[in-house]
């Protein structure tokens, strides 16, 4: 039987409705508007396309948009200065530098002087550090759309096999985090593991997060599976064309698979609307106010 598509844009535009809805009634009972700001340094197109889509969605959703577009050249004192600013700012509740940065630029000191809290990416040393030892954190983004999907899907993943393709710290290492946090047994395997086939055919749940276009095949998936797949890669469509694939090839995996997510409309959608609800709930605590419920980890 065909496996059910999980549709992460509808999913997302539900997970936008409550951050608005919840932003509706901090501005009315509490005075408060949430804000996030955006540092982009120089010019790279799919940054600017990004950070543009994350201004509007964040407007959208009622609340304040900062962004602050710095040149290619500007120095990393000139940037530190521009986040301690931000970090002292109490307009602002979340604070996201754009990456990857200018290589003159050292992105683990930017990142780890931005002040925890406001740490929508979840990407400070200290929220990594709180993730792994189950304590509250800012969680990353990409993998807590992911983690929403699989709740929603499932209810409780308590006991699943879950494999993760990928050791990346922006989306596989977190994301194994967050995963034995809701009590699955859980392997991170990565390019280099042997037999990946034999690993990922163990698995409950699979998400490929490993940057190789279809990499995953159908026979590679248990029956009944949940396959979530993280990658978009452009390949060649010919004639001149390309298209967007994920990690996973879709046709073989989607006839074996219980459930999984497409790509482009799978995963991609739930990123920017997770970095609205880490931007709400990081303002609902530097508030002392209940967090959001179903938007955390
Ligand atoms: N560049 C591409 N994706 C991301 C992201 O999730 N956060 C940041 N800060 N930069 C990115």
């Amino acid at each position: 039987m065909a496996a059910k598509v999980i549709d992460g844009k509808a999913f997302a535009a539900t997970v936008r409705e409550k951050v608005a809805s919840h932003v509706t009634r901090l501005k009315e009972e509490n005075g408060i508007t949430p804000g996030l700001a955006v540092v982009l340094v120089g010019e790279d197109p799919a940054s600017q396309v990004y950070v543009r889509s994350k201004g509007k969605q964040t407007v959208e959703v009622g609340m304040n948009s900062y962004e602050h577009k710095l040149d290619a050249s500007t120095s990393e004192a000139d940037l530190l200065a521009l986040i301690d600013k931000l970090n002292n700012d109490p307009a602002v509740h979340g604070i996201l530098v754009q990456l990857p940065l200018p290589s003159h630029l050292n992105s683990d000191l930017v990142i780890n002087s931005i002040d925890p809290a406001k740490d929508v990416d979840g990407f400070h040393i200290s929220n990594v550090g709180l993730l792994g030892t189950g304590q509250k954190a800012m969680v990353p983004c990409t993998p807590l759309g992911c983690l929403m999907m699989l709740r929603d899907y499932h209810g409780s993943l308590s006991g699943m096999n879950a494999v993760v393709i990928g050791r990346s710290n922006i989306v596989g290492k977190p994301m194994a985090n967050l995963l034995l946090g809701d009590s699955c047994t859980v392997t991170i395997a990565h390019s280099r593991t042997k037999d990946l086939a034999a690993v990922v055919r163990q698995a409950d749940i699979v998400v490929a997060a490993v940057g190789r276009p279809e990499m995953v095949h159908g026979d590679w998936i248990k029956e009944g599976a949940t396959v979530i797949d993280v990658g978009i890669n452009r390949v060649d469509a010919g004639e001149g064309k390309t298209r967007l694939v994920g990690d996973v090839h879709y046709e073989s995996a989607s006839a074996v698979a219980g459930a999984i997510t497409p790509v482009p409309g799978g995963v991609g959608p739930m990123t920017i609307a997770c970095l609205l609800a880490n931007t709400l709930t990081a303002c609902c605590r530097a508030n002392g106010l209940a967090e959001p419920e179903g938007l955390t980890a």
